[in-house]
């Protein structure tokens, strides 16, 4: 797939966690402090084990989450709140471009523990590749939201292992059904997706799910007033 060209390249002399352009000026908080990058100077190179022990033995470096090494020599694992900067910095020219649903930077942080992360830890700092949510709608469904890998590392098998690592989080928690709303359909068809038409909870599910206030829920129940937002995408839904 053609790099976006909404998105700076995330390569380069400085090869930071987040291409500066991509971030919107509210991102700049103290919250948002320190960054990955910081994070992670010290654990170059390292394999998951090493990182995860390493993390422990310097006190003046926050630990770093638990992460399993992919095939392709990247990593995944949980998102924690010095990310969601960096996460932003993936979503947000999706987000402009109206692929991905818009979000506050507050959402990030709410959301936070839905996040699972690729990252490359290959050069002096851990980037940020890939992202992927899954947020529960009902006790069977949730949705796969926020799929997003970098343009300079698409086609490389980061999209399917986060998916991969989503839907085992989706079985592991209960869920039976997850529902993802997308242009990109032979992705989600690779990944046993198929694309339906409606919302697939009963009528009596419907009307609690109203009470949402999620932008992505009321997107799954194709409300009126998201609707200009979801124009072209098709609604998808895997069983597990
Ligand atoms: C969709 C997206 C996450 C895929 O990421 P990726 O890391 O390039 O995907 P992968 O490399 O893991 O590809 C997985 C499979 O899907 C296929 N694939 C990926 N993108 C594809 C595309 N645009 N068209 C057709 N097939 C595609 C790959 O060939 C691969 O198939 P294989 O496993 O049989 O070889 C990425 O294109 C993206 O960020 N898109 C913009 C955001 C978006 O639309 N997200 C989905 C809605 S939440």
């Amino acid at each position: 797939m053609p790099a976006d060209p909404a998105t700076p390249p995330i390569s380069g002399p400085e090869r930071t966690t987040v291409p500066e352009a991509t971030t919107a000026p509210q991102a700049t908080t103290a919250t948002e402090a320190p960054t990955v990058s910081e994070a992670t100077t010290t654990h170059e190179r390292a394999t998951a084990s090493q990182v995860t022990a390493a993390a422990g033995s310097d006190p003046g470096t926050p630990p770093l989450p638990e992460a399993r090494e992919l095939p392709s020599g990247l990593f995944i694992r949980r998102a924690r709140t010095p990310d969601v900067k960096a996460i932003r910095g993936l979503v947000e020219p999706l987000a402009e471009a109206r692929i991905l649903v818009a979000k506050d930077p507050v959402n990030y942080f709410e959301s936070l523990q839905e996040f699972r992360l690729v990252v490359d830890r290959s050069g002096p700092h851990e980037v940020v590749v890939g992202c992927a949510a899954l947020h529960v709608l009902w006790d069977d469904l949730a949705e796969a939201r926020t799929v997003a890998t970098h343009p300079d590392y698409r086609g490389r098998g980061i999209g399917r292992s986060l998916m991969e690592q989503i839907l085992a989080d989706a079985r592991d928690i209960g869920v039976s059904r997850v529902f993802c709303l997308t242009f990109e359909t032979r992705f989600f068809q690779s990944l046993g997706f198929e694309e339906i038409s409606g919302t697939p909870v009963s009528p009596e599910v419907y009307v609690e799910l109203l009470h949402s206030h999620d932008e992505g829920t009321a997107e799954f129940l194709d409300l009126a007033r998201v609707k200009p937002n979801t124009l072209g995408n098709s609604r998808m839904l895997k069983h597990l």
